[in-house]
């Protein structure tokens, strides 16, 4: 299936950063947002990205107006969705959100069109399930920054069907992004992998072991990681962090993953990262 126009709901940091990546590589993008400072700011957010691209010469000024221009705001789910081949979905991390948003999508989509939620760590089977189209939906997970950075972490839900990974793996490939396949599970691969060491990196502060400065140092220099756990834990948030690892406790009931108790001190406390100005660090 040849994928040319792409929805894509919410503008906060993962949408702007999807939205950019398509509309730079010539997709036609709508851009879904709930109020129009809300969309305001994630153009004037791609704006500022796409400039630093400029800047570095990695594109062209022509290249970064064309990328502009497609991008289209829309303030309706069911106006914005209703050409759309992909819909792509980077709502608050909130499963009744989602749930609800999905319900919207799924009325007003064309029936051909492919619904792709970037979720870290909802399943995507229990998503498809609100829709009509289960075998049309699948996981389409971008990491922060999206312009960046090269991974999409495509997960099966238990009905997608084949066509709908095949058109999907595709698309990745425009991006100029690797598509990696994985099945649904509790946290993917990704935050399966990259949570426990975060939370194990909280209790190390937690218990004493080292400052967080150490900790970061340690895994930077030792492991040569680009920004240690803690910092890495402040960009993507500490509350998603807590939500993550929520869903790993649960989703497995295995103790291993439960939040260090530093972790929801932190959230009850609104230190959330970079977000509020203070996380592990001070912004
Ligand atoms: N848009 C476009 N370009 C951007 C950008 C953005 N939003 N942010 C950074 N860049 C570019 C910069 O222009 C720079 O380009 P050059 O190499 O050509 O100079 C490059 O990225 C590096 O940026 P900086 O020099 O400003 O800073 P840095 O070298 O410290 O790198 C970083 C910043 C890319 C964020 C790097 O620290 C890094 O890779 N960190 C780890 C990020 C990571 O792990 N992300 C995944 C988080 S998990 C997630 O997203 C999913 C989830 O489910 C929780």
């Amino acid at each position: 299936m040849d994928i040319k126009k792409v929805a894509v709901i919410g503008g906060g940091t993962m949408g702007n950063g999807i939205a950019h990546v398509f509309a730079m590589n010539g997709f036609k993008v709508n851009l879904i947002e709930t109020q129009q400072e809300f969309a305001d700011r994630a153009i004037s957010t791609i704006t500022k990205n796409l400039d630093r691209m400029v800047s570095k010469e990695k594109i062209d000024e022509a290249k970064r107006n064309d990328s502009l221009a497609n991008i289209s705001v829309h303030l309706d789910i069911a106006d914005g969705v209703k050409e759309a081949d992909l819909v792509v979905e980077a709502v608050p991390e909130n499963l009744d959100i989602k749930k609800t948003v999905w319900q919207a999508i799924d009325k007003s989509a064309p029936g051909h069109a492919i619904l792709g939620s970037n979720t870290s760590s909802i399943s995507i089977t229990k998503l498809a399930a609100s829709t009509n189209r289960p075998e049309k939906f699948i996981g389409m997970h971008f990491f922060n920054p999206v312009p960046v950075m090269k991974l999409v972490e495509i997960v099966r839900g238990l009905e997608t069907d084949d066509a709908t990974y095949t058109a999907v793996e595709e698309t990745s490939k425009k991006l100029n992004k690797i598509p990696v396949p994985v099945n649904d599970f509790p946290g993917f691969v990704s935050n399966r992998v990259l949570m426990p060491m975060i939370n194990e990196a909280i209790f190390c502060v937690h218990e004493g072991v080292a400052t967080a400065e150490s900790v970061d140092e340690v895994m930077k220099l030792g492991m040569a990681h680009p920004m240690g756990p803690l910092r890495l834990a402040d960009f993507i948030g500490l509350d998603v962090c807590l939500d993550i690892l929520n869903v790993l406790y649960e989703g497995f009931k295995d103790s291993k993953y439960r939040p260090c108790p530093l972790l929801v001190k932190m959230v009850d406390a609104g230190k959330l990262g970079n977000k509020t100005g203070e996380g592990f660090y001070k912004y």
